[in-house]
Formats: structure tokens, sequence, C-alpha cells
């Protein structure tokens, strides 16, 4: 089918509309890799299962679904319970959805056809999940590849595909993880096209929030307007992650935001904030930190932190091109907040020697950045051969290799005042030796400052998705008057 007559993925209004071609794309450039790859037999048939509906706990409360990743990276499909199958050879796709009760057309809508969902996804076939191992055994395939792999993030294994009558065929579950996850890697213009949209409604959606935030508000209030904006702007019905709204000392709390800590401090007169949220659209992901001083202008000591982080994320992008390596990235964001804390005067002594002794670590305790995809902390960071380098900061980079074309990245470098950190630091000798204590006292209590834009990759360097006021003056500038409009320097 030509891609102008590809039905599209469209929420109305001025959201994006995503042509079902993306994902037909991404299946071509699966079967071009299983080709390629050694040990591949003729008829192989992936299966891949997506996501189920399930419910709270044992009520019969329905958790707001969302696709499982890998399914939704190769079928665009939104509704639950479904399984999809591609046969290498011809790239024939066959999507299988449920057969659903009666019951459903009074609860929950319209049942529909299999010609309806044949036209919504523009796969070859589609058929009833309850017949998925007839039709599979009608292609005679000589092998089912079915996914199993470990996501290097959360160390959790994927939920291989499973259905009544699949112990009567050949399964390979080792072939394919690795292949679909190098695919994942490398976005597609039209994946580009839907992540430059989650970056420019997330964008003005944190441009909203600056333009919003009063000390006297709650944290969860920043956190809503976002979800508000990007939901009825954007038509993102989920976010991208549990929004983090730390202010005051909860700024230097790296994931705070969860059920035990839920952004619900009063925001202060001098506190910094730190928003780092993102909406999703169709399964895909943003991820943009704005720090600011809540009532709109920075004092001193927040400048000078908040441009010391600044420099980092500018110096990053400035070296970003494929072919870096992503680990050098990360120490060279650790060599220039190490040189500015020295400016600041809450260190002193060599940046070399404090490097040697991973003084970076204690301020920025997280990694540079990560994969960016339909998952926020998307797969691909350290396949086989990549291992992750067992060092203070390092250890907690979620990409280990080299920088390439159109993988989408998050920058994201921060420095945080954290108590428990500072502490362990002025008790080891090695590190203790450049810190300045009574500069640092007054720092105790500070927060955080993260700066995190999202980039894609370019032939000669990268591409900034992210839109938002970043530099001191564009900050303030922009909070201090409701009217004013934000475009960048160009
Ligand atoms: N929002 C989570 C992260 O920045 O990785
Ligand atoms: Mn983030
Ligand atoms: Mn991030």
């Amino acid at each position: 089918m030509a891609a102008a007559a590809q039905p599209i993925f469209w929420l109305g209004k001025e959201t994006l509309r995503v042509s079902a071609a993306l994902f037909a794309e991404n299946r071509r450039g699966l079967c071009r890799g299983l080709r390629a790859k050694e040990g591949l037999v003729p008829k192989s048939v992936v299966v891949l299962q997506g996501g189920e509906q399930t419910q709270r706990y044992c009520t019969d409360t329905d958790v707001l679904f969302r696709q499982e990743s890998f399914f939704h990276w190769a079928f665009g499909v939104t509704e639950a319970d479904c399984y999809g199958a591609i046969d290498v050879d011809s790239g024939k796709s066959i999507l299988f959805v449920p057969k659903l009760p009666d019951s459903y057309a009074t609860w929950m809508g319209e049942i529909y056809t299999k010609e309806h969902f044949k036209e919504k996804y523009a796969v070859d076939e589609v058929q009833y999940t309850p017949d998925i191992a007839d039709v599979l055994s009608k292609l005679t395939p000589a092998v089912l590849l079915t996914l199993r792999g470990k996501n290097t993030d959360s160390g959790s294994t994927c939920r291989e595909a499973s259905f009544d009558g699949i112990s009567g065929f050949e399964v390979n579950n080792t072939l394919l993880h690795p292949i679909i996850v190098e695919c994942r890697l490398i976005k597609n213009d039209m994946e580009l096209e839907v992540l430059r949209y989650t970056n420019r409604i997330s964008s003005e959606a944190h441009k909203m929030i600056m333009k919003n935030v009063k000390p006297g508000q709650k944290e969860y209030e920043m956190e809503s307007l976002f979800q508000h904006y990007c939901y009825t702007k954007g038509g993102m019905r989920h976010t991208s992650y549990t929004c983090i709204c730390g202010t005051g000392n909860n700024s230097s709390v790296l994931h705070y935001g969860h059920a035990g800590a839920p952004n619900d401090k009063l925001i202060m007169d001098g506190d910094m904030c730190l928003f780092d949220m993102g909406g999703e659209y169709y399964c895909y992901s943003s991820d943009i930190t704005c720090s600011f001083p809540a009532n709109g202008k920075f004092t001193p000591d927040q400048r000078a932190i908040y441009e010391a982080v600044l420099k980092a994320s500018k110096t990053v992008m400035a070296a970003i091109k494929p072919g870096v390596k992503w680990t050098d990235m990360h120490r060279l964001a650790d060599r220039v907040h190490l040189e500015e804390l020295v400016k600041i005067g809450i260190l002193n002594g060599s940046v070399e020697d404090m490097m040697k002794v991973f003084l970076g670590s204690v301020f920025m305790p997280h990694g540079l950045g990560h994969l960016l995809g339909i998952d926020v902390h998307d797969v691909g960071g350290y396949p086989v051969g990549v291992e992750r380098i067992d060092e203070p900061g390092l250890r907690s980079l979620r990409m280990g290799r080299l920088v390439q074309e159109r993988m989408v990245l998050t920058v994201e470098p921060g420095i945080y005042f954290i108590n428990h950190l500072l502490d362990q630091a002025l008790a080891n000798a090695t590190q203790s030796c450049f810190i300045n204590n009574e500069v640092l006292a007054r720092f105790r209590g500070f927060g955080g400052v993260r700066i995190e834009d999202d980039i894609a990759v370019t032939a000669t360097g990268m591409e900034l998705l992210t839109c938002v006021p970043r530099t001191v003056e564009e900050i303030e500038a922009f909070m201090a008057d409701p009217e004013k409009s934000f475009s960048p320097v160009v």
C-alpha cells in the first residue's frame, strides 16, 4: 500500500497524525535485520504478545491500559490482549484480536469486525486469538521466534508470547530480542516526527507552568497543570513516567514524586523548582526537566549552580556526534561540573585529581542521559559485548555504547546537594581533601538543579527537540512577563 493511502492514528484538533506506515517500516526493518542474522532458518515467523488488560488487585476495576512497548513498535495497536505474527521471508503481518463476548457490547461498546482492524492497522490479515495455533500452523513455519530478553535498565525479562498449542511448534526465544532491540535503537523519520511532537507539547506545558508557578502553591498543582496541558492540547492521556515536581530540598531527590513523596510540599519563596515531566503520545515519550526559582528570580548561589549545569549541558551538546562514546560525554559533564564548583569555591584543587576519585558522582550520582523512544528509558543501552563501567556515577549510566545517527537521547546533567552523599564524601579522606566545608554548608538544603533536554543524533551533530527557556536571562524574562512568549535564539 502506498504511504499516502495508509490509515492514520489521530486524536483530532491540533494533535499529530501518525501513519500506520511507521509500523510497517519498523516491521520491514525487523525482517531485514533477522534475514541478515546468521542462524536464521527460512520459514521463521515472529510471534509477539501484546499487553494484557489488568485490574486493580483483586477488584474488577480496570487499570488504564497502555500497550506493551515492543508490540507497539511493531503494530501500533492500541487495544489490549492481542498477538501479532510476522512472516520473516515475505514480511506478511497477521494481527490476532480477542473474540469478545456479547456482553462487551453492553459494557464496553461496539464489537468491531476483523475487517475493521485490518483497515485500522493496515496489516495483511486479522484473525481471532483463539485461532492462533491453527492460523500459524497453516504457515507451516520451521520455527516461531518469540521475544525473551533482559531490559538492561530494570533487570526484568520481557514476557515471551505464549498461547494454547504453542508446544506443537518449534520455538526459538533467543534470536529475536537482540535484533528487535537494535531496530528500536535507530529511529525512522516518522518516529522522529512523533518524538518532535511529544517534545513540542511537553515543552509548551513546562513553559505554561513557569508562567503559573507561585510560592504558596502545592507541588502537585504543577503536576496537575502539566498533565492537563499535555492531554488537552496534545491528546496525551499518559505521561512517560511519574511527574517529578521537587521544590526546595526535594529538588535533590532524583525520583521524587512517588507514592511515598507525592509532590505534596508547599512551594516556598526562595525555593528552586526542579520539574521533570514528559508527556507521551501514541506510546512515544518525552523526558524534560526545567529548573528555576519559584519566585522567578535567581539568587547568586542559585545562578552559580544553574549556570554550572548549563555549561555542562552546552559543552556536551557541542561534542555530540556519531562515533563519540556516551561514557566520555558523561565524564565531560562531570569535568565541567567540577571546574565550575571550583570557581564557586565549594571545591579546591586539581580537577584531574578529583576525577580520579570520582568526585563528580557526589554531585551528579545519576547518568548523563539515556536512550528515549517508546520507553522513557528506551532499550538498547547495553547490548552483548558492551559492559557497564562499575564506577560511581558511570554505573548509573543507562547507555554504554557509541553515539549513532538517529539515536534519540536525553542530555540531563545535574548538580545536587544530597546530604548523605556529602557526608560520605566528607568522611572519605580521598574526597574530603577537595571540599571546602564552610562554603558547602551554605548549600545544604539548596536541593538541586537538573537541565534535561531530548536530542536526536544527526549525521554531523544533533538536533535539539526540546524548546524551553534555558539561560538565566531567558528564564527570568520569561517568568517576569505573563504575556512574553519564548522563541529560542538560533
Ligand atoms: N525522568 C526520569 C529520567 O530523567 O530519567
Ligand atoms: Mn527526566
Ligand atoms: Mn531522563
